[in-house]
């Protein structure tokens, strides 16, 4: 490295490592970001599905995360380099066209009040995977679902943070009003993501950020780029906006569900501490997300409707997939993570 090499200086919990690559678009990334920013060569296209390919999802998960935490062993500097955005942008267009192409706001309800519109999609019956983690899941499953779900939680809220210099009035002070929750309410140990970290510590999970990079599969780091995408993009405010209203207005029965599989399964406080929390604060966040951050923006801004629409259609059309992917694989008592990827310190039960 020269000089100039520019390293993050977080500490080590919170910093990921560079995953192993999974094709050729994360073979080519991968191998640029070991040496200096500069030009480099990558696939164009991906071969499979750019909803779900591990190929592109790791590799704009890896993009992505530039711009978060950095990763210790890559120069900073290649967060804002044109070479990274420009493949950022390749990955972000396949999947951007097949989130519009699967998951379209349908005439119904465009011509719909969206208040309306969401509700119906938060009320729309999707795979029964809380109902599964409350009355049928082993010790393991649940484990491997708080693995699934490390790479967004252990950066809940993150992604929605970029929005709010881009909001402003009272959609702006509605964002900030959930955020300020998702933060701890000025307090750092009550944080969302540090309760989560608190879940995975007390089930004898690996809590260090990241840590299960290798081991979850692309249609769950989908789950976790969609989201950034929605953030990063000024032009996609709206989208989040829907995206945050419908994951809001979902979350507290789901998390109700979950804690109570874990009661059952005799797992104590500290494990569903971040649980029980969202039972109680999204039942307020849902009510802000959809009147006063969705509806502030409607209102400087009708024409944003399908925007929030779409985010919402997206989101939930791929959290869908994503439990259907799990109970699939607990249907048929496959391995739902990508078992290279869990190293030997491979948690076992009590
Ligand atoms: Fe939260
Ligand atoms: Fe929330």
């Amino acid at each position: 490295m020269s000089a100039g090499a520019q390293f993050s200086e977080t500490s080590e919990h919170e910093v990921a490592a560079l995953p192993a690559p999974r094709g050729p678009v994360t073979e080519a990334l991968l191998h640029a970001l070991a040496g200096e920013p500069g030009p480099f060569p990558f696939p164009r296209v991906v071969a499979g599905d750019p909803l779900v390919d591990d190929d592109l999802h790791l590799a704009l998960y890896v993009c992505y995360e530039l711009h978060y935490r950095g990763f210790a062993e890559v120069d900073d500097r290649w967060e804002w380099h044109p070479a990274l955005l420009d493949l950022r942008g390749h990955l972000e267009r396949q999947f951007e066209t097949a989130l519009r192409d699967r998951f379209a706001v349908s005439d119904g309800q465009r011509e719909s009040d969206v208040v309306v519109a969401l509700t119906e999609i938060a009320n729309s019956p999707g795979p029964s995977l809380s109902h599964y983690l409350r009355d049928e899941a082993s010790l393991e499953q649940m484990r491997d679902y708080i693995v699934h779900r490390s790479l967004y939680q252990l950066k809940e809220a993150d992604p929605h943070a970029w929005a709010i210099p881009r909001m402003t009035g009272k959609a702006k002070a509605a964002l900030l009003e959930v955020e300020f929750d998702e933060f701890g309410s000025g307090r750092a140990d009550r944080i969302h993501a540090v309760l989560y970290r608190n879940t995975m510590d007390a089930m004898g999970l690996d809590s260090h950020y990241g840590a299960y990079l290798n081991a979850v599969p692309g249609l769950i780091l989908a789950t976790v780029n969609i989201s950034s995408m929605f953030g990063l993009h000024r032009r996609m405010r709206a989208a989040l906006a829907g995206h945050l209203a419908i994951s809001e207005m979902t979350s507290s029965l789901a998390n109700k569900n979950t804690a109570d599989g874990m009661r059952r399964l005799g797992l104590g406080d500290s494990t569903t501490d971040f649980f029980d929390e969202h039972v109680i604060a999204d039942s307020v966040h849902d009510v802000i997300a959809l009147h006063d951050l969705v509806g502030g923006l409607l209102e400087q801004d009708p024409a944003a409707a399908g925007e929030v629409l779409f985010g919402a259609t997206a989101w939930t059309g791929i959290d869908a997939l994503s439990g259907e992917y799990l109970l699939g694989c607990w249907q048929k008592g496959e391995p739902s993570l990508r078992l290279s990827g869990l190293g030997s310190g491979r948690p076992q039960a009590d």
